[in-house]
Parts: C-alpha cells; sequence; structure tokens
C-alpha cells in the first residue's frame, strides 16, 4: 500500500488524535534543577547571564529548594562557591564548609527532596581546575582522585541523596564507591558525569559557579567534542567502577551521543542541559525572538526523545508548572 490509500496525516489531524500517538512525554518527575549556593545570608545575587538564576546563601537555597519541592521536582543539584579558596580545596572537605552546611540544611526542611551533590574541585581551587594543579600547570589526576573521593564523604556525611562527580579524572569513580562503602555510604548512588565534553556552553556556568580557570582550559580532562567512540568508552568505564547513573553533557548539541549511550548500558542515562543552552534560550526570547515556552519544550522533548531518562536543566520548575498547568 501507498499514497492515496496511505497517509500519515490521519493521525495527526487534531489535537486528540496527536496526543494519543505521542511517542515522548515530559513529566517533573524527569527534571533536577541545579543550584548555586554562595556564603551569607538573605543572599539573592542574580547572575547577569542566566536571567531568572541566582547565586543563593544557605537560607534563600532552602526557600528555593521548598519552591522546587512544591513545584513538583524530585531532586535538585548542589553547587557551592565557597568564599575560602585554596589549592587543596579545604572548603569542599570540610564538614562545616558550604556545600556541607546547604545540604544538611536543605534535608532537614525538605528530607523528601533529593539533594545530589556536585562534587568537584574547581570551585574551591584557587586556580579553578577540576583537580590538584603541578607544578608547571599539569593536572595531577591520580592525587586528584583521592581528594575527590574525599570530598564525595564529607557530602555524604552531610546528608547528600547522591554524589556527582564533574572533574573527569580517570579512576574517580571507583575510588569514591570503595571510600564510601568503607565509611557506611554502601547506599550512596554516584551520578557520573560520565562523558562531559570541553564546551563553550559553561560560559554562563562559570560566574555562577566562580569556577573559572585561572590559566588554560579543562581540555586535558574534559572530552574533545568531536569524539563519540570515546564517550561510549569513558560511560562504560564508569558502569564498570560503579556508577548508578550516567550523565551526558551538554545535552542539546550531543543527542547522538545520548542515544547511543541509551542504547548502550542499563543505568539510567542523565542529560544536562548546560548553563549555555540555557541563555541562548532566554536571550532569544527576551528580544521577542523566540517563542520560550515552545522552544524549551522542544530542546527538552527532543533530549528525552534522544534517549536521556532524566534532565538536569535550569527551567526544571517553570517546564513542572507548564507541564502541570
Ligand atoms: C565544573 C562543572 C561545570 C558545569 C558543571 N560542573 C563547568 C565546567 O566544567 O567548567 C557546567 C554546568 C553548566 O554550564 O550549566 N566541574
Amino acid at each position: 500500500m501507498n499514497f492515496p490509500s496511505v497517509r500519515p496525516r490521519r493521525t495527526r489531524q487534531s489535537h486528540p488524535w496527536r496526543r494519543m500517538v505521542r511517542e515522548t512525554r515530559l513529566s517533573p518527575d524527569q527534571l533536577i534543577y541545579p543550584l548555586f549556593v554562595v556564603p551569607g545570608a538573605d543572599v539573592r545575587h542574580p547572575v547577569t547571564s542566566m536571567p531568572g538564576i541566582s547565586q543563593l546563601s544557605v537560607d534563600e537555597a532552602v526557600k528555593e529548594s521548598r519552591m522546587a519541592e512544591q513545584a513538583g521536582l524530585p531532586a535538585v543539584l548542589l553547587f557551592a562557591a565557597p568564599a575560602h579558596k585554596d589549592e587543596r580545596a579545604r572548603a569542599a572537605l570540610d564538614p562545616h564548609g558550604l556545600a556541607a552546611e546547604a545540604i544538611r540544611a536543605i534535608k532537614e526542611t525538605c528530607p523528601r527532596l533529593l539533594v545530589w551533590a556536585d562534587v568537584c574541585l574547581c570551585g574551591a581551587t584557587d586556580h579553578g581546575h577540576c583537580g590538584h594543579v603541578l607544578p608547571g600547570g599539569v593536572i595531577d589526576n591520580d592525587s586528584s582522585v583521592q581528594t575527590l573521593a574525599q570530598v564525595a564523604l564529607n557530602y555524604a556525611r552531610a546528608g547528600a541523596d547522591a554524589v556527582a562527580p564533574s572533574d573527569m579524572m580517570d579512576g574517580r569513580v571507583a575510588a569514591i564507591r570503595r571510600l564510601l562503602d568503607r565509611d557506611g555510604f554502601a547506599m550512596t548512588p554516584i551520578v557520573s558525569y560520565a562523558a562531559k565534553y570541553a564546551s563553550a556552553f559553561y560560559g554562563p556556568f562559570r560566574e555562577a559557579a566562580e569556577s573559572a580557570p585561572a590559566f588554560g582550559d579543562r581540555r586535558s580532562y574534559q572530552m574533545d567534542p568531536a569524539n563519540g567512540r570515546e564517550a561510549l568508552r569513558e560511560v562504560l568505564l564508569d558502569v564498570e567502577e560503579g556508577a548508578d547513573l550516567v550523565m551526558v553533557k551538554p545535552a542539546g548539541p550531543y543527542l547522538d551521543i545520548i542515544r547511543q549511550v541509551r542504547d548502550a548500558v542499563r543505568v539510567p542515562v542523565v542529560a544536562y542541559q548546560v548553563s549555555g543552552e540555557f541563555s541562548l534560550i532566554k536571550a532569544a526570547a527576551e528580544r521577542g525572538w523566540i517563542d520560550e515556552r515552545a522552544a524549551v519544550m522542544e530542546t527538552l522533548t527532543g533530549i528525552h526523545r534522544a534517549g536521556a531518562d532524566l534532565i538536569i536543566t535550569y527551567y526544571a520548575p517553570q517546564v513542572a508548572r507548564w507541564l502541570g498547568a
């Protein structure tokens, strides 16, 4: 059979038809909302390059978490920008450091909201790199992995429901798993930023997280945007090391990677719609060049259709409300 008897438009001709045959559905259950925590109290400092997003003191992060929970979201992803930065990332290792205090405060107020803690050194180091730096500017993988595991343990002790290493050092998932298991946190999942690309789309985030590298760039540890097979290698290694969920980041420019990863592993796949992806839509919408709501729903639908089970997005509360309306 062929045209004129075959007509794909038949099931597209009205809203009820389109509703019934829709293949991809977004739900607030799939969305995770990132938060940026800074020192102080009563602080809501707007991030210029991310309209609607602010750096929040712990008390305000608690309020924002309550809002996220009320919007129907299951989880937030926490980033901290502590005041004190040094070459050892001591603020991230401190049981009373900014991130640990924020985790504790949010869990106290919103016990049913999952708190995923981003585990990295870049927000707490004076040089802004994701690992320790040797003289000459080389990133020391193996000592970084030891520190990252200690940071993860610190956040697990503070009550984090998951730890999410975003540093891209080799072997960190296994090291984190080993330390968590040894210290009584066998049930704390690891969300691994497994395929994280050296992307131009992190620009606005680095303002929000105050984590831009003081010298050089991140290309010796984050992936080359040109590489797809290497992403699968990274993901499979992390699963072998014990990752409970794996992430592809950024999301929009890497839909092919998301699909390949979804087909290659059995753990949940997370995609991160990063700051630059958010800011592009915002900027165009502010100029009236694009329909913000339609554009956001289309990007998230595309990311989900490509194979992402879960999506981290700065639009999460807004989308949850749109879906509920
Ligand atoms: C740092 C980190 C980055 C993001 C999450 N964790 C930026 C970077 O690698 O420089 C980016 C998130 C975003 O752009 O929204 N470990």
